[in-house]
């Protein structure tokens, strides 16, 4: 049956499959909601989007996708408070971003009202997938790809904009081991490291299996200079505790300007913690381990929320971190998913409610 909801056009799943999943052991992103939102750049514009069954799409095998990796995405969580309310975080710096990375790679930018009407009516359609269940929430990955035709390396002329949803649980499992990575590089200057394309993922995925291999979780990338300054990890952004006070590397066009990275440095300043956003010398960081300073390091994103790294790796050594009482990951893990889940005040007005 199809319906209008706002402006967009609904066509609902005969059935839904929600009884089919257990809320209660949830993983990351790896069951999907009953529809999704579709929306189609033809004929040099971006057509009505529609939310449409859950189902698979087909495209060309010469689609540019396939070829060239012409492809962004984003990542956002809906959330479920007591009252059965839900709220997006901050999702217009979502989509800011997702047109950002649309434009590094020739991409055409996607009209705000498509976004948030698409997201808004996408998850008043799935409402009842959004779990209620401590620390779950619904993962919302929208994305891009090019599906037009051809061998020839230049840009699509079609695109696709899909919205796929996930009801999900904690994105690691077990305590974070992180390896400092002293040779592959993930990102260079002036490249699109900054961009949340695809690519940038599979680039890192070789030198993940080797640290996985050798027991880590993720790989802290440093710069692709003389891997000397810690720069990021394969999906959060990471800060780091020498003392008191709480360092975060500064963005760049080699480093994804984190929401998450945003709102807990406000926070952190907020609580009164002494912060510093620059350059961290992976030198620094383990001279502090060897002589106590360090007192915490954490990662920072939308999957991972607050992630705190148990040890870390570096030229065959392994330095362990303290498990501290009352440490900062779990003060400023607290006050952000408190305001994320509606249970405390948004004095920064960041919630945004789905109604
Ligand atoms: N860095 C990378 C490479 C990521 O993939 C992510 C996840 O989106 C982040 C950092 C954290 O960004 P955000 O807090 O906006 O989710
Ligand atoms: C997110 O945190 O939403 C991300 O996009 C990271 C992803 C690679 C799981």
């Amino acid at each position: 049956m199809e319906t209008m909801t706002n402006s967009l056009v609904v066509e609902k799943a005969k059935s839904s499959k929600i009884h089919q999943v257990d809320f209660n052991n949830l993983s990351f992103g790896s069951v999907y909601t009953d529809h999704m939102l579709v929306c189609d750049y033809v004929d040099g514009a971006w057509q009505a989007p529609k939310v449409i069954p859950y189902q698979p799409i087909s495209l060309d095998p010469s689609a540019k996708i396939f070829h060239y990796g012409q492809s962004i995405f984003e990542g956002m969580k809906a959330y479920k408070d007591e009252a059965g309310k839900t709220w997006l975080f901050r999702p217009l710096e979502n989509f800011k971003r997702l047109n950002k990375s649309a434009k590094r790679l020739a991409i055409p930018e996607l009209p705000e009202e498509y976004f948030m009407e698409g997201l808004t009516t996408l998850l008043q359609v799935d409402n009842d997938w959004v779990p209620r269940t401590p620390g779950s929430s619904l993962y919302v990955r929208p994305f891009m790809l090019a599906s037009g035709k051809g061998f020839h390396a230049s840009p699509a002329d079609e695109y696709k904009f899909i919205i796929c949803c996930a009801p999900s649980g904690a994105y690691f499992s077990g305590k974070v081991k992180v390896l400092i990575e002293e040779n592959y590089s993930r990102a260079a200057n002036g490249g699109v490291g900054y961009a949340k394309a695809g690519g940038n993922y599979a680039g890192q995925f070789y030198p993940t299996q080797l640290a996985v291999a050798k027991g880590y979780q993720q790989v802290i990338w440093t710069d692709d200079n003389n891997h000397e300054y810690i720069e990021e990890a394969g999906a959060m952004n990471i800060f780091v505790r020498i003392g008191d006070t709480l360092i975060t590397g500064p963005t760049s066009d080699r480093i994804l300007d984190g929401i998450t990275r945003k709102s807990i440095l406000d926070i952190a300043k907020d609580e009164g913690i002494p912060t510093e956003v620059r350059k961290i010398s992976v030198s620094e960081v383990v001279e502090a381990a060897k002589n106590g300073e360090l007192k915490e390091m954490f990662g920072a994103g939308t999957a991972a929320v607050v992630s705190p790294i148990a040890s870390f790796g570096y030229k065959d050594s392994d330095y362990d971190l303290p498990e501290l009482e009352n440490s900062y990951a779990t003060r400023l893990k607290k006050r952000i998913t408190d305001i994320q889940y509606n249970r405390a005040e948004d004095k920064f007005g960041w919630r945004y409610q789905v109604q």
